[in-house]
């Protein structure tokens, strides 16, 4: 069975920002590539807005290659991205085909263009002839149904496309039911490019259970799972974890708190995306919804230092650990 080469950080709209990435690189071990929340809404020929551009400002971050990402259904707009990510440094851009939500898939964008081969055939003509950086794609199986899929990988494999990340539900399942862990094993085996997993993998045994599966993938891309347990990569990499895990997330939660304040100059918008972060965070702890509860509370940063101080006298660090000890098929056989 095939090693794990490389891990991913899934992008998270309004989590995984530029002051996140540069956080979590500082603490943290296991990733190779973090991924910026999608860029949209921008316009060709203009220069990016100042909140885009500092989003962009690190190529990597500790070491870590940091890689944007586009939702668009214009060629035209994604080659401005990839020229403008080119010429700041960057090595790869990467296509959102995976997006769910009814507001963009209804306009055909994201997994919204997933029921329209033709559609990402010609967009895909277009960017691939002139795109001076690796062009990279996540998708899901299809919008309102996997059967899309069928159509979808002809059209993939004409394509020099750098690698292809799949997280294995249809759009219009949101985040409901599972993650087809057999469909993706099925499917990866008419596919000619480099593949990434993502979908599900919360604890080093869902990891297990997926390798059993799919026995030749060798890259994850992970997303709640590392929101809940930023150690998660490590741990499935292998790489030796600290004696006290709870203290080096109290370590990086104040942190991302001090480097959100100076960043944002105090605004009240530093506590939402903190609550945001901390609804995965919190699940990790051994009472998931009385830490939450206190974070949510909070309605300044007084309130929230407070909350902080409490959390970390008063409840357990667990990680996804736990889970691990107790159903590890390898352990479980000795091993
Ligand atoms: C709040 C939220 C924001 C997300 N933002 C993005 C995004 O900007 N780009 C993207 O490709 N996926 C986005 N995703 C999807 C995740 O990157 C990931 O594909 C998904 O959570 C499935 O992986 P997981 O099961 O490992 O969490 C988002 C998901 C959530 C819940």
């Amino acid at each position: 069975m095939a090693e794990l080469s490389a891990v991913y950080f899934a992008p998270f709209q309004g989590i995984t920002t530029h002051i996140f990435r540069k956080v979590y690189a500082k603490h943290f071990q296991g990733v190779d590539k973090l991924y910026t929340p999608y860029f949209s809404n921008f316009e060709p020929g203009h220069a990016l807005s100042a909140v885009k551009m500092r989003s962009l400002q690190n190529r990597a971050e500790s070491g870590i290659e940091v890689v944007p990402q586009v939702l668009s259904k214009s060629a035209e707009e994604i080659l401005w991205l990839a020229q403008v990510c080119e010429q700041l440094g960057f090595r790869e851009l990467n296509w959102n085909l995976g997006c769910p939500y009814p507001q963009v898939a209804n306009k055909k964008r994201g997994s919204g263009m997933l029921p329209y081969p033709g559609m990402v055939d010609a967009i895909l003509e277009q960017v691939m002839k002139s795109t001076g950086i690796r062009f990279s794609v996540k998708c899901r199986l299809g919008y309102y149904s996997a059967d899309e899929a069928e159509a979808l990988l002809p059209v993939f494999n004409r394509y020099p496309i750098s690698e292809l990340t799949i997280h294995p539900r249809i759009g219009k399942q949101l985040y409901s039911g599972e993650a087809d862990m057999e469909a993706f094993a099925r499917i990866s085996e008419g596919l000619t490019m480099p593949l990434a997993y993502n979908g599900d993998i919360f604890s080093v045994s869902d990891y297990f259970r997926f390798r059993a599966i799919s026995p030749e993938t060798t890259t994850l891309m992970l997303g709640r799972g590392l929101l809940r347990d930023p150690f998660l990569a490590g741990l499935l990499k292998g790489i030796a974890q600290p004696q006290n895990p709870g203290e080096v997330i109290r370590e990086f939660t104040e942190e991302l708190y001090q480097s959100y304040r100076y960043d944002r100059n105090d605004n009240p918008s530093v506590l939402n995306a903190l609550k945001e972060y901390w609804a995965y965070l919190s699940l990790s702890f051994d009472e998931p919804v009385k830490v939450f509860r206190k974070i949510r509370k909070s309605g300044n940063f007084a309130d929230y230092e407070e909350a902080i101080r409490l959390i970390f006298n008063e409840y357990r660090w667990l990680g996804s650990m736990q889970a691990t000890r107790l159903s590890d098929p390898d352990r479980s056989h000795g091993n």
